[in-house]
């Protein structure tokens, strides 16, 4: 098959060289990819909200299938743009159609499809700018902390959680000024759910059959002991030892099952991967959110226990035949450590020289997430730079090669956290 991976991010890296293992291959390309995917296949300069620049490359290289990785061309309705063009409505395309997409890009649409198929997930209601009072008398019936969200998507920064009634009436005020621009119209305010973490994902093929991948955990703030401001991730591990086989099983029979049927029974079309958000509430799992995609920077360790095959799991969501695939996991545990600049995730500078690449992929599997080459030397490029991902016999044994590794990497300011995985090991 010939392949095209949209993204050029440390997920799209990872799935990128999990993709090309695959026997099933014959070309990939990653369009715009990064310097660690240009080792994996071919790089295409395409820009991804350009639809029918994306497309014109499909039809010349006769792609079989489309791998999205970011959530953004799928809310904008990439998939509906390929399916509407009888030139490429026949290519696969992993990821859904804006109206699935809507799970992740309208809290709004993914809490009342919540409701609607009884999955559980915190109380809420929904208001809109004329209905500033009914959303302030509404708070009141909450016991603080408050969680704020704005409806629409807003790259992971539209969630506020306030400690006090007054400041989250102003929030709330603020968000329907346009805080967030027309994402902040209708907000979502819900029960604030107390609990762990965790990442699980699935795939689903459109026609009620799915599969249920490793979990994972992510780590968010920038800080050790998860403080600071929030990052697009510092790091990730899996498995996740509190979601043992009687929590997954409560997920997959109460999130996972009641999800893949509600789409079906909405006549929703979704084929692609389903990233569900959850809270462990003492044993009880709750969707704190849905994405349409698979995660960063848990791809990093995801991909590195998913011992099937990665096409043969894609070909059987795009054909609708995943109940009969099974998922085998590596034994082994990962762990991931993510290099981020110096500053990040407030400013921070570009373009310094990174050295130890190699020597740390001795030991680890090395992706890129915020590189470029300059004058042929890899440079930083972005606030995520590398993310470091290893396997172990335990989570503490692969964290230990991770943090090692993430030692031999070395470029002015670099950071990253020594405690990822710590509150679930210790
Ligand atoms: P989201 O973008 O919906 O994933 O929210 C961002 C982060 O806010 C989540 O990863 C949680 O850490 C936190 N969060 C969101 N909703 C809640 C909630 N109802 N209760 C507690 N924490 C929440
Ligand atoms: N790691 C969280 C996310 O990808 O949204």
């Amino acid at each position: 098959m010939n392949i095209l991976l949209l993204g050029s991010g440390g997920r799209e890296h990872a799935l990128a060289w999990k993709i090309a293992q695959s026997q099933h291959v014959r070309q990939l390309f990653i369009a715009p990819g990064n310097p660690g995917t240009a080792a994996l296949g071919t790089n295409v300069p395409l820009n991804l909200s350009d639809f029918s620049a994306v497309a014109s490359f499909v039809k010349q290289e006769a792609i079989d299938m489309v791998v999205c990785g970011p959530e953004q061309p799928l809310v904008d309705g990439l998939a509906d743009f390929l399916a509407n063009d009888t030139s490429t409505c026949n290519v696969a395309f992993i990821g859904p159609k804006r109206e699935g997409a809507q799970l992740e890009g309208s809290k709004d649409f993914a809490k009342a499809f919540m409701r609607r198929h009884n999955i559980p997930t915190a109380a809420y209601q929904t208001f809109d700018g004329t209905q500033a009072a009914e959303a302030k008398a509404y708070l009141r019936t909450l016991t603080p902390p408050l969680v704020l969200k704005a409806d629409g998507l807003c790259a992971g920064k539209g969630v506020l959680i306030l400690p006090t009634y007054d400041e989250a009436d102003a929030a709330l005020d603020e968000m329907f000024a346009g805080k967030f621009g027309t994402a902040s119209a209708k907000v979502v305010i819900e029960e604030y759910l107390q609990g762990i973490e965790l990442s699980v994902f699935a795939l689903v093929d459109g026609t009620g059959g799915y599969v249920i991948l490793p979990e994972a955990k992510d780590y968010k703030r920038i800080g050790e002991g998860d403080t600071g401001l929030n990052t697009g991730g510092m790091g990730s591990v899996s498995p996740v030892p509190f979601a043992d086989a009687a929590f997954m099983q409560s997920v997959e029979d109460q999130i996972v099952r009641p999800t893949v049927n509600g789409l079906v029974a909405d006549n929703i079309p979704y084929k692609g991967f389903v990233f569900f958000g959850l809270m462990n509430c003492a044993g009880s799992p709750k969707v704190i959110e849905y994405n349409c995609r698979m995660g960063d920077p848990e791809t990093e360790t995801v991909m590195l226990r998913l011992q099937t095959d990665l096409v043969s799991l894609l070909k059987a969501t795009a054909d609708g035949t995943l109940s009969a695939m099974q998922v085998v996991s590596d034994p082994r545990a990962a762990a991931c450590v993510m290099l981020v600049s110096g500053g990040y995730p407030e400013s921070y500078a570009k373009c310094y020289p990174i050295t130890g690449v190699s020597q740390a992929q001795e030991e680890s599997v090395v992706f890129h997430a915020g590189t470029a080459v300059k004058d042929n030397t890899l440079v930083t490029a972005g606030g995520r730079v590398i993310a470091v991902s290893s396997y172990g016999s335990t989570l503490s044994e692969a964290l230990q090669t991770s943090l090692h590794a993430a030692d031999t990497i070395t470029f002015k300011d670099a950071y990253h956290r020594r405690d990822i995985g710590r509150d679930v090991t210790c």
